[in-house]
C-alpha cells in the first residue's frame, strides 16, 4: 500500500514543481522536439521543435572509395523549449555534435539522430548545431523502385533527394515544409569538378591536391532539391537574354547530344519568366549525367539533374519546376500534383506556343487515348485522383502528372485564357519561396478567377471515377 502511494506521489511532486517554476517566471522546462512532422506519406520525415534558417555543408568526397566526410552546420530557431531535438540522417557515422559550440550528447535510431544539448534551448532562441560525420553514403530505393540519395557514377557521384533521399548525404530537417538557404562547399581531388545549387562563390586549390568549390544558394530551398554532383564535367556558362546567369555541367559523353536542348535553356528561362512571373532564383543551369544514372530527371534547385541528354520538353518541365515545386513547394508529399501538374502543363503550353500540339488537343488525346497526339495518353492517367494518391509509392505515378495537368486545363476552360494566366502568375507570386497545400491552391484559384470551380475539384482533382469529357 505505502509503496503504491509513493509511486503515485512522485509524478505529482514533479508536476507541482513544474507548475511552480512556470508561475514564478523562471525557466519553463524544455521537452523533446517531435521526431517527425506527421507528413501523411512520410510521417517521420522532418522533425518538430525548430526551424532551420541555413545549412552550411563542408564536404570532402573521394570518388575512388565513395567516402564522404565533413561537417553540417545548421542555424535554426527553436519553436518550443527544447531538451533535445532530432535531425534526419540515414546511414553514415556521426563523429561529434556541438550545439552553441558546446559538445552535445547524441544517439541514433533508424534515420533519427537525437541531439541533447548541454543546456536546454529556449523557445525563440536561435542556435547553431554542428554535426561532424563521414562514411559511404547510401543509395535509397523508393517505393516505386527508383533510386535516390547518393548515386555513384563512372567517375564520381550525384546526390538527389526526392522525396527523402537527401538524408542519405547530410543531416537535416528533411521535409519540404522547412526551407532554408544553403552554402555547400565541396572538396574533391584535382581534375574533378563539383557542382551544386546556386552560384559558385569561389574555386580554389587547397594546396593538398584538392579543389574546393564553394556554392551559395541565397533563396530558400527544400532539402529534397539540394544536389552535389562530382565528376569530370564540361562546364559552360552563359546568360539568358533576360539576364539570368546559366551554368551547365555535362559529362563529356553526353555533350554533343545535350547541346540542342541546352542551347535553348536560356530561352526557356525567359519564356517561363514571361508566363509565370520573374524567375525565382539568381541562376539557372543543368547537370547532365550519363544516360541510365537515374531513371528520371530531378528539378534540383537552379540546376536540375538529367540522366542522359534531355529533350527540350524535359528542359521545359524541369525549368517550370523552378516556379512550381522549388519556389512554391508542397506543404506535404500528398500535394505532389502541385509540382507535377504544373510542370507537365508547362510542357503543353510550350508546345502550343511553339507551333506544336495545342493543350486542348492534348487534353482530348488523354481522354481518347490517342497516342498519335501524345504517346503518354495510354498511360493510366485516371487510376486515382491527383490530390489523393493511394500511398507514398504512387506520388510519381501518371495521374499526378497528366491528370494534374488536366485539372489546370479544366480551370483554363472554365476561366478563359486571360483569367487563367493571371491565376498562374498570381499563384507563383503569392507563394513565392514558400509552401502550399492543395486546399490553399483551390481557394486561391476560385478567389483569383472569380469562378466557382467545384466541378473541377470534385471530378478532376478529388473524384475517384475516371472523368468524362466535359460538356461544352
Ligand atoms: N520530380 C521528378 C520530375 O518529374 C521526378 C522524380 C521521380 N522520382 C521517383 N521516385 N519516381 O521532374
Ligand atoms: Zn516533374
Amino acid at each position: 500500500m505505502v509503496h503504491r502511494a509513493l509511486r503515485l506521489a512522485a509524478p505529482a511532486v514533479v508536476a507541482l514543481l513544474a507548475v511552480t517554476t512556470a508561475c514564478t517566471g523562471t525557466t519553463v522546462q524544455g521537452r523533446p522536439g517531435a521526431s517527425g512532422l506527421r507528413d501523411p506519406f512520410f510521417p517521420k520525415a522532418g522533425n518538430g521543435g525548430y526551424d532551420v534558417r541555413h545549412y552550411g555543408l563542408d564536404l570532402t568526397y573521394e570518388p575512388d572509395t565513395g567516402r564522404l566526410s565533413g561537417t553540417a552546420v545548421l542555424t535554426a530557431t527553436a519553436t518550443q523549449g527544447l531538451s533535445s531535438f532530432n535531425l534526419d540522417l540515414d546511414g553514415l557515422d556521426v563523429q561529434g555534435v556541438t550545439v552553441q559550440g558546446a559538445g552535445a550528447r547524441f544517439n541514433r535510431t533508424g534515420h533519427e539522430l537525437t541531439i541533447r544539448p548541454a543546456g536546454e534551448l529556449e523557445k525563440g532562441e536561435e542556435f547553431r548545431a554542428e554535426v561532424r560525420y563521414a562514411g559511404r553514403p547510401r543509395t535509397v530505393e523508393d517505393g516505386d523502385g527508383s533510386e535516390e540519395g547518393w548515386i555513384r557514377t563512372d567517375d564520381g557521384a550525384v546526390g538527389v533527394g526526392e522525396p527523402v533521399g537527401s538524408m542519405a548525404w547530410f543531416p537535416g530537417n528533411h521535409h519540404p515544409s522547412d526551407k532554408a538557404t544553403y552554402d555547400i562547399t565541396l572538396r574533391v581531388p584535382q581534375g574533378y569538378e563539383a557542382v551544386s545549387n546556386g552560384e559558385l562563390r569561389s574555386r580554389a586549390d587547397d594546396g593538398q591536391g584538392r579543389t574546393v568549390f564553394a556554392w551559395h544558394a541565397a533563396e530558400p530551398m527544400a532539402s529534397y532539391l539540394a544536389t552535389a554532383a562530382i565528376g569530370r564535367y564540361k562546364i559552360s556558362t552563359t546568360r539568358s537574354p533576360g539576364g539570368v546567369p546559366v551554368l551547365n555541367a555535362v559529362v563529356p559523353e553526353e555533350a554533343a547530344g545535350s547541346a540542342p536542348a541546352l542551347e535553348r535553356l536560356p530561352e526557356v528561362v525567359d519564356w517561363g519568366s514571361r508566363l509565370f512571373g520573374p524567375y525565382p532564383f539568381a541562376s539557372a543551369g543543368a547537370i547532365v549525367e550519363r544516360s541510365g544514372t537515374l531513371g528520371y530527371a530531378l528539378e534540383t534547385q537552379t540546376r536540375p539533374v538529367y540522366s542522359g541528354a534531355p529533350e527540350v520538353e524535359l528542359v521545359v518541365h524541369e525549368t517550370a519546376h523552378q516556379w512550381f515545386g522549388d519556389s512554391v513547394s508542397p506543404a506535404s508529399w500528398k500535394d505532389m500534383w502541385l509540382n507535377e501538374g504544373f510542370a507537365t502543363y508547362a510542357e503543353w503550353l510550350w508546345s502550343e506556343q511553339h507551333g506544336g500540339v495545342r493543350a486542348q488537343e492534348r487534353f482530348e488525346a488523354f481522354l481518347d487515348g490517342d497516342t498519335d497526339v501524345d504517346p503518354s495518353a495510354l498511360e493510366d492517367w485516371a487510376a486515382f485522383p491527383p490530390a489523393v494518391p493511394p500511398g507514398p509509392a504512387r506520388i510519381s505515378d501518371a495521374p499526378v502528372y497528366y491528370r494534374g495537368a488536366m485539372v489546370l486545363h479544366r480551370i483554363r476552360q472554365e476561366a478563359g485564357d486571360e483569367a487563367f494566366f493571371d491565376l498562374v502568375r498570381g499563384w507563383a507570386a503569392e507563394r513565392r519561396h514558400g509552401n502550399a497545400t492543395t486546399a490553399d491552391f483551390t481557394a486561391y484559384a476560385e478567389e483569383r478567377t472569380g469562378q466557382d470551380l467545384d466541378e473541377v475539384w470534385d471530378v478532376w482533382l478529388y473524384g475517384q471515377d475516371r472523368p468524362k469529357a466535359p460538356r461544352r
